[in-house]
């Protein structure tokens, strides 16, 4: 069996803490024999257990206690730290792999509730399970969410060579705005997904960019973002924003503007990947 995974994009601007997309970049998790003591062989970096002190398995064994022990092999294309919801994959092949082999028989709105229990926010968790575009609010331990399809587009992921931890990123935010500013934070953030839901990605794009929640609080963590947008708007992009906490920057682009874009972008540093994707219909899969 192996479960697969997709990368996320969280915010997408003005939908902070709720609005997300799935993404073509995947973390694979193969179940292979039976074991005496849980064994995770990965190609992560850093110092990522291979036991079950690993996130993957706290979260399969949390759910399932009495699952027998296996060998996996945990393979990742999706960057760590970087905004791009690997955590939130690692929670969702957890949640996934105890649903199969302990035959949970979850449905996809327990999963999501699940995984927004664990990880304290839906915004990458939901896409990651469902797929293409989710907005989702969490109030009083309840998800509520509504997937829906997003507009054709080229996905560029700007990926910086530093990581940035989203507990430093969220430690930057205020502890309350005005009833003024909320007020246009959430009208502008109504437009963007109105107009997504429309397939109208230039209007989208265009509140995309007015984001009032958290962006111009991050600015200093992510000066790249200021740049990046500059040469957004010259060669025609849709939109361009922090892809969850950061320090990832999302493009979004007319298919025919893409390869402009990617030259241009590629001098600003030579450290950064520049990942050209697309959104990722289905979200969690197992084959
Ligand atoms: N909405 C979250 C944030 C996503 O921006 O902090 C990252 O976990």
């Amino acid at each position: 069996m192996k479960i697969r995974v997709p990368a996320t994009s969280a915010n997408l601007g003005p939908g902070f803490d709720s609005c997300g997309i799935a993404l073509s970049e995947y973390l694979f998790i193969e179940v292979l024999e039976d074991t005496d003591t849980w064994i995770i062989e990965h190609n992560l970096s850093g110092e990522i257990p291979t036991d079950g002190s690993n996130l993957l398995l706290q979260t399969a064994l949390a759910l399932a206690p009495n699952l027998s022990p296996k060998r996996l092999k945990m393979t990742s294309e999706i960057p760590l730290a970087r905004g791009l919801g690997s955590s939130s994959s690692v929670i969702v092949a957890g949640i996934e792999l105890a649903n199969r082999l302990g035959n949970l028989h979850l449905s996809v709105k327990d999963k999501v509730q699940i995984a927004t229990e664990l990880e304290g926010h839906p915004d990458n968790v939901a896409p990651a399970i469902c797929g293409g575009f989710v907005v989702a609010s969490f109030l009083d331990g309840a998800v509520h969410y509504v997937k829906h399809h997003f507009p054709d587009c080229d996905v560029l992921a700007y990926v910086p060579s530093h990581e940035l931890l989203t507990t430093e990123s969220r430690s930057v935010l205020p502890e309350s705005i005005s009833y003024k500013e909320a007020v246009a934070a959430s009208g502008i953030a109504n437009v963007m997904i109105a107009a997504i839901l429309n397939g109208n990605l230039p209007l989208a794009g265009v509140m995309m960019e007015k984001d009032k929640w958290h962006e111009s609080y991050r600015m200093h963590l992510v000066p790249h973002l200021k740049d990046i947008r500059e040469i957004c708007h010259e060669e025609g992009a849709y939109a361009s924003f922090l892809s969850g906490a950061g320090p990832t920057i999302l493009v979004l682009s007319p298919e025919e503007k893409t390869e402009a874009l990617m030259a241009r972008l590629t001098e600003l540093d030579e450290q950064a990947q520049i990942n050209l994707l697309h959104v990722d219909k289905e979200g969690v899969q197992v084959f």
